[in-house]
């Protein structure tokens, strides 16, 4: 690496931008989904403060996501998908045991660990057993949890994927197990508002703050907007060039739409698409193996489009 620093360098500006354009159009092309999203989560972890919903879970949903998961039978074997820290607390703090957590990125489980550590959290891993695999090939003993949990989980799997993923979860629960897990539906009251119009809704809100709050409103609202009903995903270059479109003389609204393309930035580099699926979409996906228990969201933030569903597995 230090050896192509020292090349680099000797590059003229321009020809440093070229090479980085190439760079994004070889990643955005050679690479499958899956191997984006991993180098993504393997480069970014969680780098995010991990209190700020709805990226991450609220202390409402932790609530919602403890009351179902204490529900009923004692000693329940529980899959937690992804390395999400609060529910990791959750799990260890509510007091399962030997739960799964399963990642396909060791890294995100070890920097979740720093996260939590970050906010005074200690957690014991005696109790937890890593699993490093992609959430399609679990090498798991069918019909042996409980329950399986995770947080906006769907939001990580193609669209064309996500039946053989139910498939899966659906047989490695056993009869009438459940999955709990928090989803982002899309806001289609968008659809008719140009998107020019939605940025200078939330630039022209009198406590605009630049919160990261108000960030993810904006991505959220445009990223619903801007999808691609087809694929189901919404491009991060589509977002940023509709950000970098807007003309504002406004240095703090300017700062502010900064902020927002700094946060896609990274996904944008290497072309890894967000999915964004209808409340239809995403229902037609898990019935052919769950029913659905209910579906709850959130009192502590704007939560109507990230509810939690409770489904059980279909007998
Ligand atoms: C639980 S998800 C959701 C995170 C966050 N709440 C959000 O919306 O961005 C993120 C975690 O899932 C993991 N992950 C994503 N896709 C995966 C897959 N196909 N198989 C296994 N782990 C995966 C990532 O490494 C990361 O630790």
């Amino acid at each position: 690496m230090r050896l192509m620093y020292s090349i680099l360098k000797w590059f003229s500006n321009k020809d440093l931008l070229y090479i980085r354009r190439l760079i994004t159009e070889i990643l955005t092309h050679k690479l499958s989904h899956n191997e984006q999203s991993k180098l993504f989560w393997d480069n970014n972890g969680y780098t995010w403060n991990i209190r700020v919903s709805p990226v991450n879970p609220s202390e409402d949903d932790l609530n919602i996501y403890k009351k179902y998961l204490i529900d009923g039978k004692k000693n329940k074997k529980v899959l937690l998908l992804g390395s999400t820290p609060l529910l990791r607390s959750l799990l260890s703090e509510v007091g399962f045991k030997n739960y799964v957590v399963a990642d396909f990125s060791f890294a995100v489980i070890e920097t979740s660990l720093r996260a939590l550590n970050k906010l005074g959290i200690n957690l014991s891993t005696e109790n937890e057993i890593w699993l490093k695999s992609d959430w399609l090939d679990m090498p798991l003993e069918l019909e042996s949890f409980d329950c399986i949990v995770g947080d906006m989980v769907f939001t990580q799997i193609e669209p064309h994927k996500q039946p053989l993923f139910v498939e899966k979860l659906a047989s490695l629960l056993k009869p009438k197990g459940y999955f709990i897990g928090r989803v982002h539906i899309c806001n289609l009251n968008v659809n008719d508002r140009e998107p020019r119009k939605i940025i200078e809704e939330i630039l022209s809100s009198k406590d605009l703050e630049n919160t990261v709050e108000q960030r993810f409103a904006l991505l959220y609202k445009l990223r619903d907007r801007l999808r691609n009903n087809k694929t189901q995903t919404t491009s991060p270059h589509t977002i940023i060039s509709e950000l970098l479109k807007y003309q504002t003389s406004d240095e703090k609204k300017r700062d502010f739409l900064r902020s927002v393309v700094n946060m896609i930035s990274r996904r944008a580099e290497i072309g890894l698409p967000f999915i964004s699926q209808t409340k239809d979409e995403f229902m037609n996906v898990i019935f052919k193996e769950f029913s659905l228990e209910t579906i709850v969201t959130a009192s502590d933030y704007t939560s109507e489009y990230f509810p939690i569903y409770v489904l059980q597995k279909k007998t």
